[in-house]
C-alpha cells in the first residue's frame, strides 16, 4: 500500500484549522509543525531496531535502538520548510537537505532553482516534505533528483493531497510510501487544492 491516509482525530482538528481562511499566519504555522510531528511518529513506525543493553538504576534493561544511519529530511522549498521542525523535534539528529522548486504558473511545472543535499544521502532514509501535493510535479522532479543521488528508500510526506497528486506519485514512483492527512476532491483550472487550504507558502510564510 503507498497511500497512507493519517485521518486520526488529532489531525483532522488540526487540518481544520489551517483550511480556515481566517487563520492567522502565527497559528498556521504552529499548526503545519505540529501536524508534521503527528505524521513523522506514524511515518517512521517500521524504522529498523538494534537490540542493546543499558544499566538502569535497579538492574540491567533490554533496549532497542534506532538501526543503522538515521534518516534525512528534504523539504521542497519553500513551504515544505515549514515542515522540518515538526520532524526535528522526534529526531533531532536527522540530516537536513534542501530542493527549490516552484511551479511555474502557467505550464504548472515545476522548475528547480537550488538543491543541497546531505554528502551521505545515498545511504539514508529519506522523508520529503511539502504541506500540497497538487498536479504531483513538484513531488516527482524532488524524488527523480534524489534517485539520481542514489537514494533508495524515499517517503513522501504532505499535509493535504489531490487525487491528481496521489496518482501522479504511484504512477512514477510505485516503491515510495506516500503520507497524507487528506486527500481532496479535485485541482482547479489554476492547479490549486479543492477545497484546500490556499497557497501553503504564502500562509506559512505571510507573503500575500
Ligand atoms: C507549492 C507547494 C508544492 C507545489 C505543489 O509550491 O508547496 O511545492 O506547489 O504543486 P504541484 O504538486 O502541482 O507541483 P509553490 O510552487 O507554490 O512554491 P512555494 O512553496 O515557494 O510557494
Ligand atoms: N500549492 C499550494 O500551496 N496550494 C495548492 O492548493 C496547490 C499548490
Amino acid at each position: 500500500m503507498s497511500l497512507h491516509l493519517l485521518d486520526h482525530p488529532l489531525l483532522q482538528h488540526k487540518l481544520s484549522l489551517l483550511r480556515d481562511k481566517e487563520t492567522s499566519v502565527k497559528t498556521f504555522r504552529e499548526v503545519v509543525t505540529e501536524m508534521t510531528t503527528l505524521m513523522c511518529y506514524e511515518a517512521t513506525r517500521d524504522l529498523a531496531l538494534e537490540p542493546g543493553e543499558v544499566e538502569t538504576p535497579v538492574g540491567i534493561a533490554k533496549t532497542n535502538r534506532l538501526a543503522g544511519k538515521k534518516l534525512a529530511v528534504i523539504p521542497i522549498l519553500r513551504a515544505g520548510l515549514g515542515m522540518v521542525d515538526g520532524v526535528l523535534s522526534l529526531i533531532p539528529s536527522a540530516k537536513v537537505g534542501h530542493v527549490g522548486l516552484y511551479r511555474d504558473p502557467e505550464s504548472l511545472e515545476p522548475v528547480e532553482y537550488y538543491s543541497k543535499l546531505p554528502k551521505d544521502i545515498a545511504n539514508r532514509k529519506v522523508i520529503v516534505l511539502d504541506p500540497m501535493l497538487a498536479t504531483g510535479g513538484s513531488a516527482s522532479a524532488t524524488i527523480d533528483l534524489l534517485k539520481g543521488y542514489g537514494c533508495q528508500q524515499i517517503r513522501l510526506m504532505c499535509i493535504l493531497a489531490a487525487p491528481e497528486g496521489v496518482q501522479r506519485i504511484q504512477a512514477d514512483h510505485p516503491d515510495v510510501e506516500i503520507y497524507v492527512a487528506a486527500v481532496d476532491e479535485k485541482l482547479n483550472d489554476h492547479g490549486y487544492i479543492v477545497p484546500g487550504l490556499g497557497d501553503a507558502g504564502d500562509r506559512i510564510f505571510g507573503t500575500k
